[in-house]
């Protein structure tokens, strides 16, 4: 018994071995087509998970509808990010727009998400871009998308995110560790 104990623990051991060994799939960094677009992060439902927005808006008029929002960044920038408080050069952020549902099943109260409504996108790269940062939407089914024009997007970003282009002030697990490296801007939490 304790020797197929220990031998069902080498198993595992060699598995954890060959999975830290795995190179990041491509899709983890970002990929273009040859008119330069970008192509579609496949993959980001098995990134790492950073949080959700419920019916979030920066504008004063209300929405027509509430959606949630689900941010997601590859796990090799988020271990740099562990390390650093800062994100590496090639690093991509999904933000997921999901349908919200109150009645169904057995809930009598509050959200779910159901449907998604597409995906923003979000890349550093800095050799490619002037501007460092570019901004992309997907709707469902696009498998590339044309850079939005800087005002629509990269605007916001730059002015109100906690650090660098990210809104780490809404990312709970983060926000201590951009602090303890010092790349957090506190301004970004004042009331606007
Ligand atoms: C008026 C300000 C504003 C504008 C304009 C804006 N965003 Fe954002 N964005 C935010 C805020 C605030 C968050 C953080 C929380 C959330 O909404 O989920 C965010 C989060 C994101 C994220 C997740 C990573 C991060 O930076 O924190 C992506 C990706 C993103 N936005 C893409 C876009 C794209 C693409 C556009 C243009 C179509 C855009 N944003 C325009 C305010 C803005």
């Amino acid at each position: 018994m304790k020797r197929i104990l220990l031998s069902s623990a080498t198993i595992v051991m060699c598995l954890g071995f060959l999975q830290a060994a795995a190179p990041d799939p491509a899709s983890d960094h970002p990929q273009y087509s040859s008119d330069n677009h970008l192509l579609r992060p496949e993959n980001y439902r098995e990134w790492i998970f950073l949080s959700s927005g419920f019916g979030m808006n920066y504008s004063p008029q209300p929405g027509s509808h509430e959606m949630f929002t689900n941010v997601f960044v590859p796990q090799w920038t988020y271990r740099e990010f562990l390390n650093s408080g800062k994100w590496p050069d090639h690093t991509t952020f999904v933000v997921e727009e999901r349908m919200e549902q109150s009645k169904g099943s057995i809930n009598k109260h509050g959200h779910f998400q159901t449907d998604s409504m597409g995906i923003g996108v979000e890349v550093k790269d800095e050799s490619r871009f002037p501007n460092k940062w570019a901004y992309f939407n997907f709707d469902e089914g696009d498998k590339s998308a044309a850079a939005n024009p800087k005002q629509a997007c990269w605007q916001c970003h730059e002015d109100h995110a906690a650090v660098e282009h990210s809104f780490v002030q809404f990312y709970p697990t983060l926000k201590p560790v951009a602090k303890k490296f010092g790349t957090y801007k506190q301004a970004a939490e004042d009331v606007k």
